[in-house]
C-alpha cells in the first residue's frame, strides 16, 4: 500500500511502538489522526512530528474500551479527515502474572483493549473502507498471539483471538479492495513491560527490541501488503513450529516456564 498521503488512524499513539509508528508514518507523508488516552503524551508526539516532519497530525485522546468514545471518534475522523485509508489497531496492554492470581478486572480491560476495542473500531469503519472498495485494517498482534505463552495467558489469548478475527476477516472481504494485515512484534522495549518483564527477559536471554526498529519493519509491511507478518528471527520459526509440533514447543518451553514463575506477578 501506498503510505503517501494515506488517511491514517493509529491508536495507542501516545508511546511506545505507536508513537514511533506515527512518526515513521509521517516521515513517508501519511495524513495522521493519533489516538491514546493521555493527552498531554499525545501533544508531546505532535510536537515531535511537527519539529522533525514539519506536519502537525491530529491527535484525539479517548479510551477506545468505551463505547460512546469510539463512536465519538469515529465521527471526529469523518469530519477532520473525510474518512479513512488505513487504520493500525496498535493500542494495547500487557500484564505478566500467574492467571490464577490475576486481578479480574485486569483480566476484563486486556480483553476490552486488546481485542473488544480492536474488533469494534473495525466494525464501525470497515463499511467507509469498503464503500471506496481501498483500505487496508492492519492489527498489530504479538509472537504471543502464535505461540501460548505461560504467564501471559490472557494477553496470549487476546492476541490469538485478534489474529484469528484478522484471518477470518480477511477472507470475507477478499476482493473488496480492502486488506487486512495481522503484524506480530517480538518482546520490545516500551513502557508495556514492567520491570520484571524485562528482568525476566534477562534471566531468560528473550530478546528485545527498540520500539523504532519495530515501528519501521511495521511500516515496511505495510507497504509490502503481506497478510502476516512475524517480526524477529528466531521467534518467526518458533511460530511456524509451534502451528505444526505444539508439544515439541510445550517441552522445549518448560524449563523457561520455570524461571519465568520466579518473576510473574502472584498477587492480584
Ligand atoms: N512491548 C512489547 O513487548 C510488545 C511485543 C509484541 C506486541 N506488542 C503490541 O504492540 C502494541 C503496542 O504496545 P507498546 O509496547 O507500544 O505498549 P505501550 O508503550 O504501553 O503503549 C500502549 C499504547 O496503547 C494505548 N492504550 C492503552 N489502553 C488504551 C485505551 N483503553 N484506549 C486508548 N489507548 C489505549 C496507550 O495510550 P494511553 O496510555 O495514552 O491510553 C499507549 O499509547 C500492543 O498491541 C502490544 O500488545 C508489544
Amino acid at each position: 500500500m501506498r503510505i503517501e498521503h494515506c488517511k491514517t488512524l493509529v491508536t495507542g499513539a501516545s508511546g511506545g511502538i505507536g508513537a514511533c509508528l506515527a512518526l515513521a508514518l509521517a516521515k513517508r507523508g501519511a495524513k495522521l489522526m493519533l489516538v491514546g488516552r493521555r493527552m498531554a503524551a499525545l501533544q508531546k508526539v505532535q510536537q515531535q512530528i511537527s519539529e522533525e516532519v514539519g506536519i502537525i497530525p491530529l491527535i484525539y485522546a479517548a479510551d477506545l474500551t468505551d463505547s460512546g468514545s469510539r463512536e465519538e471518534l469515529v465521527s471526529e475522523l469523518q469530519r477532520t479527515m473525510g474518512g479513512i485509508d488505513l487504520l493500525i489497531n496498535n493500542a494495547g496492554v500487557v500484564d505478566f502474572t500467574e492467571f490464577s492470581e490475576q486481578d479480574p478486572a485486569m483480566v476484563e480491560q486486556i480483553y476490552r483493549t486488546n481485542l473488544i476495542a480492536p474488533v469494534l473500531l473495525t466494525r464501525a469503519l470497515l463499511p467507509g473502507m469498503l464503500e471506496q472498495q481501498s483500505g487496508n485494517v492492519v492489527n498489530i498482534g504479538s509472537v504471543f498471539g502464535s505461540i501460548g505463552f505461560a504467564y501471559f495467558t490472557t494477553y496470549s489469548s487476546s492476541k490469538f483471538a485478534l489474529r484469528g478475527f484478522s484471518e477470518a476477516l480477511r477472507r470475507e472481504i477478499k476482493c473488496s479492495g480492502v486488506e487486512v494485515q495481522y503484524i506480530a512484534p517480538r518482546a520490545t522495549r516500551t513502557g508495556a513491560n514492567s520491570d520484571a518483564v524485562y528482568q525476566m527477559a534477562k534471566a531468560t536471554k528473550m530478546q528485545m527490541d527498540p520500539p523504532e526498529q519495530v515501528a519501521e519493519a511495521i511500516v515496511k509491511a505495510i507497504i509490502k501488503g503481506k497478510a502476516n507478518v512475524y517480526l524477529g528471527f528466531p521467534e518467526s520459526l518458533f511460530v511456524r513450529i509451534n502451528s505444526l509440533f505444539p508439544t515439541l514447543v510445550d517441552a522445549a518451553l518448560h524449563k523457561q516456564n520455570q524461571i519465568m514463575a520466579r518473576f510473574a506477578a502472584k498477587h492480584s
